[in-house]
């Protein structure tokens, strides 16, 4: 019995080298005697322990001594005492886990972000699954669909039988307690390939949140647990509050992409889901990557219409972003660690040049550090797998 509690620990410790009889590698054992006095040859070596002004002093034992008290070493000193101040700790709960899916019943490479894949519904259960065994319990859902499904006022986004409400209702029934998050914006369903509908090369406010509304309601009753509003258009957060707590539905939270970036780095996700802009770019509704207070402006402005969660986006150059608006709100804030940003590491980790495990968990700890509570990552399950291997990090 003892023996299995041993075991147990162990593994709940895994990757804990404090339990292994195999003396650790500390490099140079030999004394380095601490006056080092004698040690060049060359008289003329400047000594920083000589003169009137000396850098450094001599200690009781004639060691060389900064006469130094604040040390900021000593809450470093090793793994245990790390460990014991640190700040932010990553964990699989503060994930959301991004999944596209298409309507064929195979699962399709994405060559821009090797190690995802376009699944298929049945796949994607499997994909849930598996995340969910490590602990990652919220998924948000991105379809790619079919070309002759798409329109300027894109319906699709609000048919029921729609490849979303399908997938969501399949997920809620085999994991009742997940979280499913779903996009709230016209693009995979948009024949212009933009987010909201368009005339004339504009794309129209207010007509926008007219289908956007339909489809938060649609979402809602597939049982989305939070409608996450992407499209970046004004008033978008009030109007669909109102028409979900209108239908009933005052328990469906909403997580705004309250600041999110017209940026290069949504390049893969629109490989991925075949959504490219088919004219111009996004820029007269996504923020212009010059601008900062832009956010706070959006910030306070989801705040009142209702929002439950604020989102930055992309995330590691918008870093200050995120603790900008940490600051300006006690609303959660999320970042997402967008596909441009995962292809980055991906290349750079095929070619040898990072190691990825220590790249990812840095990136994403980072992610906390400047205020993030929740992170959308592709890396989710593969994150949460080497927390289970290695303890928390
Ligand atoms: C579109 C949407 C985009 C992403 C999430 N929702 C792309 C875009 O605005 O063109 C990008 C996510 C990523 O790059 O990982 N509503």
């Amino acid at each position: 019995m003892k023996f299995f509690t041993a075991l147990t620990l162990s593994s709940i410790f895994a990757g804990a080298s404090a339990f292994s009889a195999v003396a650790p590698n500390v490099g140079n054992t030999e004394p380095v005697n601490k006056s080092l006095k004698g040690i060049d040859s060359n008289e003329d070596v400047f000594d920083p322990t000589g003169g009137d002004n000396s850098a450094l002093i001599r200690n009781n034992n004639d060691e060389v001594w900064v006469p130094q008290r604040a040390r900021p070493r000593r809450n470093r000193k090793n793994a245990t005492m790390r460990g014991m101040v640190r700040e932010n700790i990553v964990t699989p709960s503060n994930f959301i886990y991004p999944l596209f899916i298409h309507e064929e019943d195979y699962n399709t490479a994405i060559p821009s972000m090797p190690g995802c894949e376009r699944h298929s519904l049945e796949n994607m259960l499997k994909e849930v699954g598996e995340a969910y065994n490590v602990g990652v319990k919220t998924f948000v859902l991105f379809p790619k669909v079919p070309d002759e499904l798409k329109t300027n006022l894109g319906q699709e986004a609000y048919n029921p039988e729609g490849i979303v409400p399908r997938a969501l209702r399949l997920i809620k029934a085999a994991y009742p307690d997940s979280i499913v998050c779903t996009d709230v914006a016209l693009d995979p369903y948009s024949d212009q390939g933009h987010d909201g509908v368009v005339e004339n090369g504009k794309i129209l406010n207010d007509v926008t949140i007219n289908q956007l509304c339909k489809q938060a309601v649609c979402q809602a009753k597939s049982g989305s647990d939070v409608v996450a509003p992407s499209d970046m258009m004004d008033g978008r957060v009030g109007a669909i509050r109102d028409a979900l707590d209108s239908e009933g539905f005052t328990d469906v939270s909403i997580l705004s992409y309250t600041a999110k970036y017209a940026s290069a780095y949504y390049g893969p996700f629109r490989d991925a889901l075949d959504s490219h802009p088919g004219f111009g770019d996004k820029k007269t509704y996504q923020q212009d990557p010059a601008n900062g207070r832009e956010a706070l402006i959006e910030a306070a402005l989801d705040a009142a219409e209702g929002a439950d969660m604020l989102m930055v986006k992309p995330g590691m150059p918008y870093l200050d972003i995120i603790r900008r608006l940490k600051d300006a709100t006690p609303l959660p804030v999320a970042a997402y660690h967008v596909s441009g940003e995962y292809a980055m590491i991906k290349a750079a980790c095929e070619k040898g040049w990072l190691n990825e495990k220590d790249v990812v968990m840095e990136t994403l700890t980072c992610f906390k550090r400047a205020g993030a509570d929740i992170i959308l990552t592709y890396y989710a399950k593969q994150a949460a797998q080497w927390i289970e291997q290695d303890g928390l990090y």
